[in-house]
C-alpha cells in the first residue's frame, strides 16, 4: 500500500476530526487516526473498517508534548510511507485572564496548536512535493482574525495557522499540493474551553454541524485549496470586522468574550 492511499487525521477522536475520518472513509480513504483517548480511536477504526472496507490506523499520542509532532512523521514515513492527505485539527481552548490562565496550559496549547502542526506539515509535505500531489487541511478559527481579550493565546495560535497555511498554499500550488485553510465558527462538538462557566464553547442559533463544516472544507480541497469559512453567519462576522477600525475590534470583543 503506497503513501497515496493514507489520511492523517489529528484530533480524529471527536467532533470536527472525527467527522473528517467518516467522510474521507466514505471516499474511500485509508486512515491513519490521532488523538489521546486510544479506546475512541480503536472504536472509529473498527466502525470505518466494517463500513467502507477502509484500513484505519490509530496512532494515541499527546500532540501537546515536544517533539510528538515530528516522532508521529516519522513513524508514519516508516509504517506508510507518507500521507496523501493531512489535516492537523487537534485543539483546545482557554478562556480568562492571561495571567492567571495555568501557563504550563498555555505552552501545551502552543505546542500543540503550533509546533506538533508545523512538525507534521515539515516532515510530511516534501513526499507530497515530490509525487506532485496530496492535500492539507489546516483547522484554525474565526477567532484568528482579530485579537480576542480572554482568549488571548487561543486567537493568536489561530493567527499563526491561518497566516502560516495561507503563505504555504501559494508555496505548495506550483507542486500540485492544495492547502485548506479552514476557519469555523461555533461548531456543536465536544470543544472544551477550560476556564469558561461550563467548560464548553458558547454555541449560538447559527452554530454549525461538524459534518457542514467538513462538506465545505472537503469541497474546496477538491476544487484546488483555499480559504474555507463555513456558513453563511461566520462569512459575515469576518467581513463585518473588516470594516471596523483595527484598534477599536480588542475593546468591543472584549465586551462580549469577558469571562
Ligand atoms: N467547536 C468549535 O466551535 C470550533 C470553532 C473554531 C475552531 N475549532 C477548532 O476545531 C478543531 C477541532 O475542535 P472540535 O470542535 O472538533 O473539538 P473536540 O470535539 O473537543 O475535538 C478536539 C480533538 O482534539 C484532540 N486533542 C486535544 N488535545 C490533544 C492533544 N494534546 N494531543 C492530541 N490530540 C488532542 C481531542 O482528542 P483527545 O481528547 O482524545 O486527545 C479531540 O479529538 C480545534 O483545532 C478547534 O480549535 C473549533
Amino acid at each position: 500500500m503506497s503513501a497515496s492511499d493514507w489520511a492523517l487525521v489529528t484530533g480524529a477522536s471527536s467532533g470536527i476530526g472525527e467527522q473528517f475520518a467518516h467522510a474521507l472513509a466514505r471516499r474511500k480513504q485509508n486512515l491513519i487516526l490521532v488523538a489521546r483517548s486510544q479506546d475512541k480511536l480503536a472504536s472509529l477504526a473498527r466502525e470505518l473498517e466494517t463500513a467502507w472496507g477502509v484500513q484505519a490506523e490509530v496512532f494515541p499520542c499527546d500532540l501537546s508534548v515536544e517533539g510528538a509532532g515530528s516522532a508521529l512523521a516519522k513513524s508514519v514515513l516508516e509504517r506508510q510511507g507518507g500521507v496523501s492527505l493531512l489535516v492537523n485539527n487537534a485543539g483546545f481552548g482557554a478562556r480568562g485572564e492571561f495571567w492567571k490562565l495555568s501557563g504550563e496550559r498555555q505552552r501545551q496549547m502552543i505546542k500543540l496548536h503550533l509546533a506538533s502542526l508545523v512538525e507534521l506539515t515539515h516532515h510530511l509535505l516534501p513526499g507530497m512535493i515530490e509525487r506532485r500531489a496530496g492535500g492539507i487541511v489546516q483547522v484554525s478559527s474565526i477567532t484568528g482574525f482579530q485579537p480576542i481579550p480572554y482568549v488571548a493565546v487561543y486567537s493568536a495560535t489561530k493567527a499563526f495557522i491561518t497566516h502560516f497555511s495561507l503563505a504555504l498554499a501559494e508555496e505548495a500550488r506550483p507542486f500540485g499540493v492544495r492547502v485548506v485553510t479552514l476557519c469555523p465558527g461555533g461548531t456543536r462538538t465536544n470543544f472544551v474551553i477550560e476556564g469558561s462557566r461550563t467548560g464548553r464553547g458558547r454555541f449560538p442559533a447559527a452554530s454549525m454541524a461538524p459534518e457542514a463544516v467538513v462538506a465545505e472544507a472537503l469541497a474546496k480541497l477538491d476544487a484546488g485549496g483555499g480559504m474555507v469559512i463555513p456558513g453563511w453567519a461566520n462569512k459575515m462576522s469576518v467581513w463585518i470586522e473588516r470594516l471596523v477600525p483595527r484598534a477599536w475590534v480588542p475593546w468591543a470583543v472584549a465586551k462580549m468574550s469577558r469571562p
